[in-house]
């Protein structure tokens, strides 16, 4: 694992950025992982700043969120979908058809699924795939326990990682308990991985993620067997 240490998270999306810049550079039809939550969000504005000042073009880039929230809709703020086109796609270049992430009110969820991991298929493999680490290890919302193996699936939050997102929405009880998430057994599949770890909070589990046994119950940890992934972390390590 490469790691490219930064100072806070300013610099952390600037250093993300340029790598993303240069992989949308190299391919001439790039196909993105993209993430959620508060540690791509500099990330984002960089990547949109490149974007504006002409350094970058989303035209033929293609892109696949890792999960969705069950239950929200589209047009709530808390759907990973508004998150996206508010922080990232209504910005830039890319074309809407292009971006894609599960549906959480399909009527049947396990269906949803299958036909997610069909568009990847079609599209072809993810060229680089941007992943935040969750307080318990988690990676797109796969929540300790989950098979290696798991492909796009429906999950139960865990308790904590309700807790963990609870700061985004009025009350507790409005916290989804379900997910759309890709498995474990899709994002391995990328060709290369970009982790995005900020705050001395995530220390302690990013020390497993790294060094300590490959479990199931860290999720992360698999990550110690692909062969390209570089972490960007304000975390001494
Ligand atoms: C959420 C998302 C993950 C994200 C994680 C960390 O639950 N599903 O994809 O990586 O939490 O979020 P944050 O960056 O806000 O700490």
């Amino acid at each position: 694992m490469k790691i490219v240490k930064v100072r806070n998270k300013e610099e952390l999306g600037k250093k993300a950025a340029e790598l993303v810049t240069e992989k949308v550079y190299q391919l001439q039809k790039p196909i993105l992982g993209l993430a959620t939550g508060s540690t791509p969000e500099t990330l984002y504005e960089n990547l949109i700043r490149k974007y504006k000042d002409g350094k970058i073009s989303f035209n033929h880039t293609t892109t696949f969120n890792l999960d969705e929230y069950v239950g929200i809709d589209k047009n709530d703020s808390n759907s990973y979908r508004y998150y996206m086109d508010h922080k990232l796609f209504n910005s830039i270049d890319i074309k809407q058809e292009n971006t894609h992430i599960p549906d959480g009110l399909a009527d049947n969820l396990e269906e949803e699924c299958q036909y997610y991991e069909r568009l990847i298929k079609e599209a072809g493999k993810i060229d680089l795939q941007v992943l935040g680490l969750g307080l318990n290890g988690h990676i797109g919302f796969n929540e300790p326990g989950t098979p290696f193996d798991k492909r796009t699936h429906v999950v139960e939050l865990d308790q904590s990682t309700r807790e963990a997102n609870a700061r985004f929405f009025n009350q507790m009880d409005d916290v989804p308990t379900q997910a759309l998430t890709m498995g474990i057994g899709t994002i391995m599949e990328a060709s290369e991985i970009l982790l995005l770890v900020q705050g001395e909070k995530k220390a302690e589990i990013l020390k497993e993620v790294m060094n300590g046994e490959i479990t199931e119950e860290v999720p992360a940890s698999i990550l110690q067997r692909h062969p390209r992934v570089t972490l960007i972390t304000d975390i001494d390590i």
